[in-house]
């Protein structure tokens, strides 16, 4: 993860020159913390089902490997069922300092990890501060390496450069979203996806900090704000090395029991191949196979219409499921989501380019274009 900088003029690591003090290309999602009662599930789904390494800490703690970091999911003993925590992974102590005077500047309250925190979580230091949906975030620049090779069913996930993969999120305010990642990382918008589900429009961002396509995404109803997840994750995505690891994967799911969310199939707009498992927590996990890497010299964000090109059919939900589902969102519309409004600022609209119907996709937006908030 190695950048350059001139003096007063920061370069990216593509040679192309960015604002200075951009952090952008120097933030990777490093790990993530979920909260679970059911940690035995959750063991054969990390290992027998996803193929990753496990280290059992004590009977309240396990952790995932997927590299040589020594965590890249901590798994504690609590009742949220949840993904409670986004750890990342700063470049070095210049990125971390500018990353923490952002947040202090605006007034933000930030904690030091203990060394219990940092040592279960494989950090040498961490800083934790408040993130939107009540999601806590955590930097760090040094995580502790393990030197035994991960004992895993799959032959390699790629992690590196891009970070260990993404997180979705579902918001009934994407514009705060985008501001809080803008404010804090100089997250970029890659693209958006249109999808109508069930005469529901849905909207998606895409933001990314580093070359992966996106690191973080905000999903969202247009006109009323509607929150359909009970989880504050909707899905977090990994990226495996090779198609017979995504297969593998796929396999051991359904043999084992664990339910398919959406079956193999290909997004619009990184062109990754993968499915979607439900994890034993309720929300989803994503196995995916060769997605682009994001070209800053020529990359333009776009909208595409539908997240697949082809497949990502849904399995097995039932009329129940959807009732449940519109239920809760009955229930966001009460519910008041949580911005950290200091980062957020007045947030970060949509604006997208009026397209032909034809044409299937907008262009990149651009002063004078139609917002769609
Ligand atoms: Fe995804």
């Amino acid at each position: 993860m190695s950048t350059t900088s001139l003096p007063g003029h920061d370069v990216e690591p593509d040679g192309l020159p960015t604002p200075p003090a951009s952090v952008f290309g120097r933030v990777h999602l490093g790990y993530l913390v979920i909260e679970t009662q059911r940690m035995t599930d959750w063991r054969r789904f990390g290992v027998d089902a996803v193929g990753m390494h496990a280290d059992e800490l004590d009977r309240d703690t396990l952790r995932f490997r997927m590299d040589e970091h020594a965590c890249r999911f901590l798994l504690e003993r609590g009742p949220a069922e949840d993904v409670t925590t986004i750890g990342w992974q700063l470049d070095d102590h210049d990125t971390f300092d500018r990353v923490i005077d952002r947040v202090r500047g605006a007034g933000v309250p930030t904690a030091e990890g203990t060394a219990e925190q940092a040592a279960r979580r494989g950090v040498e230091r961490l800083l934790r501060f408040p993130g939107p949906k009540g999601i806590t975030q955590e930097v760090f620049t040094r995580p502790v390496l393990d030197e035994a090779p991960p004992v895993m069913r799959t032959s390699r996930f790629v992690t590196g450069e891009g970070g260990m993969g993404h997180v979705a999120l579902t918001s009934t305010n994407p514009a705060g979203l985008r501001g809080y990642y803008d404010t804090l990382f100089d997250a970029r918008l890659s693209d958006y996806i249109d999808e109508t589900i069930s005469g529901v429009i849905l909207k998606i961002r895409f933001l990314r900090v580093n070359e992966r396509h996106h690191s973080i995404a905000v999903a969202s109803t247009q006109g009323v704000r509607l929150d359909p997840i009970r989880t504050r994750v909707q899905h977090l995505n990994v990226q495996v090395a090779e198609l017979d690891d995504m297969v593998g994967a796929y396999q051991r799911i359904k043999e084992l029991g664990f339910g398919v969310a959406l079956a193999v199939g290909q997004h619009t707009n990184d062109r990754e191949l993968s499915f979607y498992a439900q994890t034993p927590s309720g929300f989803e996990w994503e196995v995916g196979w060769n997605p682009l890497v994001v070209d800053e010299k020529t990359w333009e964000p776009v909208t595409h219409r539908g997240i697949s090109v082809w497949g990502h059919t849904p399995v097995g939900q039932t009329v129940i499921d959807k009732l449940n589902q519109f239920r809760l969102g009955l229930g966001s519309l009460i519910r008041e989501e949580e911005v950290v409004l200091p980062l957020a600022g007045a947030g970060i609209e949509d604006y997208v380019r009026e397209v032909a119907p034809s044409a299937g996709r907008a262009q990149p937006g651009r002063p004078g274009f139609t917002g769609l908030g």
